[in-house]
């Protein structure tokens, strides 16, 4: 059962232990500030090297407690190694916020396969490997939590180049309904955050000149989004205040999916 708890609107996670994957930049960096403002310890995970400098710069600034672990979701024992060492440092884990994203662009009747099963070996079955071993601790734990993965408005709409990434994307919406209806008499909400094109590396690496300003034309906003615009609809799904709300894939997107 997911527990009722009185919405106070605060969005608060004091105390809570909060694990971003994909977490030494763009959203996932904006994503672990909002948590650190609102109280949780913080670790950052990702396949970068620069994790701990990450959490320091985030613990200077903020005044939590951080610390970076480097995590591939690709292999078991990177992802074993994450939750082993989350427990070591901070006993427990409460949520988790995957988001790490792999992207290359190519038609589809020219792309690699090897490069289909790259975006689905990262964005789907490796945000499953990290989510199946989460999950498990919580579950371990007996006090719920809150899972949110970032997938991508290409959930909704097809999208010129994105095969691979589509799929990937398409396959984690599922694995987030399914693990929703699973994990929820255990108390965890798991849900997506659907962004339309942010200002990041990865947004700047896929939308470049012409495509970049066609598609901005056709977001209603007539802008893509910023880090924090993200990082906030995590928030929302990370804390009580949406306790009746899992299986969801939230989409913030300046209009873009409207049509
Ligand atoms: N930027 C956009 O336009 C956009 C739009 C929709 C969805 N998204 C999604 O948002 C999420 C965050 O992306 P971002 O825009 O902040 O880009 P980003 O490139 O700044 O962040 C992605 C992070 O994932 C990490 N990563 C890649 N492979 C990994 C692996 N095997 N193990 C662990 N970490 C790994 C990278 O090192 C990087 O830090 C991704 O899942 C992406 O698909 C981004």
């Amino acid at each position: 059962m997911i527990n009722y708890q009185k919405v106070t609107g605060t969005f608060d996670m004091t105390g809570k232990v909060a694990i971003v994957v994909g977490g030494a930049g763009g959203i996932g960096e904006a994503t672990a500030r909002m948590y650190a403002a609102k109280g949780a310890k913080i670790v950052i995970a990702d396949c970068k090297d620069n994790c701990p400098e990450v959490a320091e710069a985030i613990a200077k600034d903020t005044g939590c407690e951080a610390i970076g672990i480097q995590c591939d979701v690709t292999s078991d024992e990177s992802v074993e190694n994450l939750v082993k060492k989350t427990v070591e440092t901070f006993g427990e884990i409460n949520v988790l916020a995957a988001m790490p994203g792999f992207v290359d662009l190519y038609r589809a009747n020219e792309i690699d396969i090897a490069i289909v099963e790259k975006h689905i070996n990262i964005n789907a079955i490796g945000v499953f490997r990290v989510c199946k071993a989460v999950a498990n601790q919580m579950i371990a734990q007996g006090k719920g939590g809150k899972i949110v993965c970032v997938t991508s408005q290409a959930d909704f709409i097809a999208i010129n180049k994105h095969v691979g990434y589509t799929m990937s994307k398409a396959a984690l919406v599922g694995m987030i309904k399914v693990c929703a209806l699973e994990w929820a008499e255990y108390g965890i909400n798991v849900n997506g955050v659907a962004p339309t094109v942010v200002n990041t590396y990865m947004g700047e690496k896929a939308w470049q000149g012409k495509v970049k300003t066609d598609m901005i034309e056709k977001i209603p906003a007539h802008r893509f989004a910023e880090t924090d615009e993200i990082a906030a609809a995590v928030l929302f799904l990370s804390t009580a205040e949406s306790n009746m709300i899992t299986g969801e894939d939230l989409v913030v997107d300046g209009g873009f999916t409207i049509y």
